[in-house]
C-alpha cells in the first residue's frame, strides 16, 4: 500500500539484468505506483523500449528529444516529479558516471536533477563489482545519500559464480515498500538540527570551545534528508560537509547566534534534533584587540553562563513537535541523562559516553543508549551513519527499538 500513487522513474541501464526490470515495472504498477522509465542507449540493447512502456503505460524515455518532432524531455521536470528514483540495474558505467557527475545520456541528467531519495541496484560480474573503483564509487554515491541495494552472490551470465547478480525485483520492491511505509519516511516532515561546537570570543583570536567535529550531527541531517525530509542544519565552525544538496545548512559562531537561529527555525519545525556541543560559558566581555602577553598581568578571564538552546526550545515545545536532545557525559551516565530529558523538556536523549572508546567527539564511529519517555535501548559502537538511522528510526516511531 505504501507505494500506492508515488511517483517513480525505473533507470535501466545496459545491463543483462535488465530484464528483471520488467519484472521490477510490473511489480511497481501492480503496487500502485505511476512509473516513468529512462533507460540509457545501452540499456535498449538488452530490452525494448515497446515491451516497457506497455507495462508502464507511459512512452519510454531515453533520449534528451524526441528525433523526428524535437519534442524535448526534461530531465529536471521529471526530476522534480519523482518521489523516488530506482536505477536497476546500475552497470558500473553508469554508477561511475553518476558518481563523478559525467551527465552524458538522459538518465545520469535524471538522476542529477533528481531531488527524492535514489536507490541503486548494481549488477556485473564479480570481478567489476569487487574493483576498487566501483567500491569507491559505491562509497561516494552513498556518501551524497543515495540507497545502494547491494546485488546478491551467486551464478552470473559470465558464467562464473560471486557477488554481482541485480537484487531480485521482489526483493527491490521491498526495500521501497519498506522506505515508504509510515515507519522509515520523513516526507513532509521539517527538521531542525544543530551540530558542531560552538566559539565563544575571548578576543579577536582566541575563543573557548570543544571538540565536537560535527560528524554526529551531519550524519543525521544527511540521514534525515535522505528520507524525504526538509533538513536545516544550523552548524557551529567544522570541516565537514553535508552529501545532501538540498540540506539548508546555516553557520554560526557562538551560543547565541545559535539559539537566534534555533529560534526563528522551531517554530515550523515538526522534530529538532540538539545534537551541537554548546558551550556552557562564554566571557563575559570579548576584548577588542588581541590580549598581549607582554603588557599584562595574566588575565582572569570572568564568564557568564550561556542560554541553553535545548532548554530554551523545550519551553516554546507543541505537543505536536518532538524535540530531541544528546548528553555527553564522563561519569553517571544514565542519571545525568535522565535529568537532563525531565530538565529540557526533552521527548528522547541520545547518551554517548566519553569512558567508551569509539564514541564522542570526533571518532567515525559512536556508541549510543536511547531514552525516550518510555523506552530504554543501548546499541553496541556503530559507524555515526548507522547511529544516525537508529536514532531516526527511533524518532519516527516514538520508541527505540534494541537490534
Ligand atoms: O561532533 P562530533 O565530533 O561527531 O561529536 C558528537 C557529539 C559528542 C558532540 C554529540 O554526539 C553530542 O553528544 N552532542 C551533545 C554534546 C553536549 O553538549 O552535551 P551536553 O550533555 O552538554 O548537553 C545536553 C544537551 O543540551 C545537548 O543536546 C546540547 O546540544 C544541549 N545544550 C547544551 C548546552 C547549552 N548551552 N545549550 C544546549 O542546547
Amino acid at each position: 500500500m505504501s507505494l500506492q500513487g508515488k511517483h517513480i522513474i525505473l533507470g535501466i541501464c545496459g545491463g543483462i539484468a535488465a530484464y528483471k526490470s520488467v519484472s521490477l515495472l510490473r511489480l511497481l504498477v501492480k503496487a500502485g505506483a505511476e512509473v516513468q522509465v529512462v533507460i540509457t542507449p545501452a540499456g535498449k540493447e538488452f530490452i525494448t523500449p515497446v515491451t516497457l512502456s506497455a507495462l508502464s503505460q507511459k512512452p519510454v524515455v531515453s533520449e534528451f528529444f524526441t528525433a523526428n518532432t524535437g519534442e524535448w524531455h526534461s530531465h529536471v521536470d521529471l526530476g522534480l516529479w519523482a518521489d523516488c528514483m530506482v536505477i536497476a540495474p546500475a552497470t558500473a558505467s553508469s554508477i561511475g558516471k553518476m558518481a563523478h557527475g559525467i551527465a552524458d545520456n538522459m538518465l545520469i541528467t535524471t538522476y542529477l536533477s533528481a531531488k527524492s531519495p535514489v536507490f541503486i541496484a548494481p549488477a556485473m560480474d564479480l570481478d567489476m563489482m569487487a574493483h576498487p573503483s566501483t567500491q569507491a564509487n559505491l562509497r561516494l554515491l552513498e556518501s551524497y545519500g543515495n540507497h545502494i541495494i547491494e546485488p546478491e552472490t551467486g551464478y552470473l551470465a559470465s558464467g562464473l559464480t560471486g557477488k554481482g547478480r541485480m537484487e531480485e525485483p521482489e526483493k527491490i520492491l521491498e526495500v521501497l515498500e519498506k522506505f515508504f511505509s509510515v515507519g522509515k519516511s520523513m516526507e513532509e516532515k521539517k527538521v531542525l538540527i544543530t551540530a558542531g561546537p560552538t566559539y565563544e570570543k575571548i578576543d579577536p583570536v582566541r575563543f573557548i570551545g570543544n571538540y565536537s567535529s560535527g560528524k554526529m550531527g551531519y550524519a543525521l541531517a544527511d540521514e534525515c534528508a535522505s528520507r524525504g525530509a526538509d533538513v536545516t542544519l544550523v552548524s557551529g565552525p567544522v570541516s565537514v560537509s553535508v552529501s545532501n544538496p538540498s540540506i539548508k545548512v546555516v553557520k554560526i559562531e557562538s551560543a547565541k547566534e545559535m539559539l537566534a537561529e534555533c529560534e526563528k527555525v522551531f517554530p515550523t519545525s515538526d522534530v529538532a534534533i540538539m545534537c551541537a556541543a554548546v558551550a556552557d560559558y562564554a566571557p563575559a566581555h570579548t576584548a577588542d584587540s588581541k590580549i598581549k602577553r607582554e603588557h599584562q598581568e595574566i588575565p582572569v578571564i570572568e564568564l557568564v553562563k550561556n542560554p541553553d538552546i535545548a532548554a530554551t526550545l523545550g519551553a516554546m515545545k507543541k505537543s505536536s513537535q518532538t524535540l530531541v536532545g544528546f548528553a555527553l557525559e564522563t561519569d553517571h551516565e544514565f542519571e545525568n541523562a535522565v535529568e537532563k530529558l525531565n530538565r529540557k523538556n526533552l521527548d528522547m536523549i541520545v547518551l554517548n559516553s566519553m569512558r567508551d572508546s569509539g564514541a564522542g567527539f570526533g571518532t567515525d564511529t559512536n556508541k549510543v543508549t536511547i531514552f525516550t519517555r518510555d523506552s530504554r535501548c543501548e546499541y553496541p559502537l556503530k559507524s555515526k551513519k548507522d547511529v544516525a538511522k537508529d536514532i531516526v528510526d527511533a524518532i519516527i516511531s516514538k520508541k527505540c527499538e534494541q537490534r
